[in-house]
């Protein structure tokens, strides 16, 4: 891609111009693919001077922390901690049903822990790192920022998405944020240019409070996490298989905070009901609901309900955004 190799010839320069050379920058990964494009980009320029973190909030999909892990420390070398903060991220969601709270306390643990590994930093190097580097796209700083001149208030936010504009004053970096004009089908061009695989690239989005805004409802309440994130597995895993994860902007299950009544085996069951998602979208901000066939969500169906045995129905979602948002909280 001739633009973005231009894009990202221009940015390396920038980086090395805004970043002196003895300071240290530090990187909050999240497992997707803007974070660990813009590592990897600053990486180039910083080498060892780069430090990246990557926090297990508990609220990852099936196997998540170890695969991610994988590819960052084997294929891209990224310098990189993991931090288990499972444990107290659900003792602090416990009994909290309302969105925009959970979003608040996922975003406010996730700074505590991200403050702990720079305070960490600045004692192993014997100074502060001074930069922090962030995958923020284009989309991002729209959806969170109201227009120039709308005169209106952050709270008119959509939804609070804790990368963007979330840190405290306190924390006082400097901001490299390579992808903010940029929209996610550049930046995975720019992940291509810069040796990033390709099964990495294409994967979907996913958003930074995880599977906490993908269980309505209390998140931490019975097997609701393991339940949602098998789902989501064998879901994920018939997309792949019938050829479709590249068509498809974003696809997950969504655990619903309800029971249904139904008959498995000769057994009259109460049991959970999970939603089902895929859309197609250029860049977030609008999505049309994706048409699977008959064939494959019967499958599925079949699937999620022989697999998990406290699943008794499906539904899927065939709500565009607008006037849905793509997420279900
Ligand atoms: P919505 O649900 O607002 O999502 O239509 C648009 C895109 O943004 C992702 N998303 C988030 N990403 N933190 C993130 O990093 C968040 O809080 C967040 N909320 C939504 C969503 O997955 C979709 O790709």
């Amino acid at each position: 891609d001739w633009s973005m190799a231009e894009v990202l010839e221009t940015q390396l320069k920038l980086i090395k111009e805004q970043v002196g050379p003895t300071q240290h920058a530090i990187c909050a990964l999240s497992g997707g693919v803007d974070s660990t494009v813009a590592a990897t980009l600053v990486h180039k320029v910083l080498g060892e001077r780069l430090h990246c973190v990557f926090v297990d909030h508990g609220l990852l999909r099936y196997k998540e922390g170890e695969r991610v892990m994988e590819m960052f420390t084997q294929h891209l070398h990224l310098p990189v901690t993991k931090v288990d903060h499972k444990d107290v991220m659900l003792a602090k969601l416990k009994g909290v049903t309302d969105p925009e709270r959970k979003r608040k306390i996922i975003g406010a643990e996730f700074i505590e822990v991200f403050k702990a590994f720079a305070n960490n930093m600045e004692k192993e190097l014997g100074h502060k790192p001074t930069f922090l580097v962030q995958g923020t796209l284009y989309p991002d700083v729209i959806e969170s920022c109201p227009p120039p001149g709308s005169g209106q208030k952050h709270s008119h936010t959509i939804k609070s998405h804790h990368n963007v504009g979330g840190l405290p004053k306190d924390l006082q970096f400097s901001l490299i944020e390579p992808f903010r004009e940029l929209f996610k089908d550049e930046v995975r061009a720019i992940g291509r240019l810069l040796g990033v695989p390709e099964t990495f690239i294409k994967r979907h989005p996913f958003p930074g409070p995880g599977m906490g805004v993908r269980i309505l409802g209390d998140v931490t309440e019975g097997d609701r996490l393991e339940v949602l994130c098998m789902v989501d597995e064998i879901y994920i895993n018939a997309i792949k298989e019938f050829g479709l994860y590249d068509e498809i902007w974003q696809a997950f299950a969504v655990f619903l905070p309800i029971k249904s009544v139904g008959v498995q085996g000769d057994q009259r069951t109460h049991s959970h009901v999970v939603g089902l998602r895929a859309v197609c979208s250029s860049d977030g901000m609008t999505a049309d609901w994706y048409p699977f066939t008959p064939e494959f969500l019967r499958t599925v169906s079949a699937r999620i309900c022989n697999q998990v045995r406290s699943v008794n129905r499906v539904v899927y979602d065939i709500t565009s955004k607008p006037p849905s948002t793509i997420e279900w909280e």
